[in-house]
């Protein structure tokens, strides 16, 4: 059976006693409104992953992701932070390949091969982001584009290795912009992620795949999103700065 994980993702936001503020309130309204089973990731920017880890003490069913990691262990990268890094805070997720990382700062799919091992090695559960811009849908060439970006970055991998992997499909076209990708939509790019995934990896690992929707996905959407039978949950951004809004997303993922 595949996990059910909404994960909040809040890019650069917030300031630490914000992050401190957000993820207490959040913690509270999950532990007690929250029955299900589903998996709950926080990824606060990095910078503050220390000081929040306390906060989720003996919270198993919320874990703390960061938003990115370089692809090599140690050296003279400045500013980066890796994946060893991360193991060594207790961190256990990591956003991979998202398309602000893409758009803005040049990641491509072979060196997001390269995040992926790194993360993997580390014993980092890689959250990889995929996706399409607006053109690519209307030039009708999204199917294939998203599939060769989970070709490319993730089909090296053996199938044990893959089962650590969770996907992220996120149209470009519905990041922030308030344009959600319809139930229908969603549902039909998951499924066709499915069967590649099946067709390399065998039914079995594909059907444990978690494959999460994110692009505007909110309080107001997320029941229908989630209720698709290859959406496994969300990539959460502009919703998941807010307590109550996240609560509501992560309850609507039964
Ligand atoms: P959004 O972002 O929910 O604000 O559209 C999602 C994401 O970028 O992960």
């Amino acid at each position: 059976m595949r996990k059910k994980i909404v994960a909040g993702n809040w890019k650069m936001n917030k300031t630490l006693d914000e992050a401190v503020s957000l993820v207490s309130e959040v913690t509270n309204m999950i532990k007690d409104e929250v029955t299900s089973d589903v998996q709950v990731v926080l990824c606060p920017p990095a910078l503050y992953l220390t000081t929040l880890k306390p906060y989720l003490e003996g919270q198993t069913r919320i874990a703390l992701g960061a938003q990115n990691c370089h692809e090599k262990a140690s050296g003279a990268y400045t500013g980066e932070i890796s994946a060893p890094m991360l193991k060594s805070i207790g961190i256990s997720y990591v956003i991979l390949g998202h398309s602000e990382r893409r758009q803005y700062f040049g990641e491509t799919n072979e060196q997001l091969a390269e995040k992926v091992n790194s993360a993997l090695a580390n014993g980092l559960t890689p959250i990889f982001c995929c996706g399409e811009s607006l053109e690519q849908r209307q030039g009708e060439i999204h199917l294939d584009f998203v599939r060769t970006q989970l070709t490319e970055s993730l089909f090296h991998l053996s199938p044990e290795e893959f089962a650590n992997i969770v996907i992220a499909y996120e149209p470009i076209w519905a990041i922030g912009t308030g344009l959600t990708a319809t139930s229908e939509q969603a549902q039909e790019m998951h499924e066709i992620l499915r069967q590649h995934i099946a067709e390399k990896y065998g039914p079995e690992v594909a059907d444990n795949t978690s494959i999460l929707y994110g692009g505007s996905a909110n309080e107001k959407n997320a029941a229908e999103l989630f209720a698709q039978p290859d959406v496994d949950g969300g990539l959460i951004g502009g919703a998941s700065l807010k307590s109550r809004e996240f609560t509501i997303v992560v309850k609507a993922n039964k």
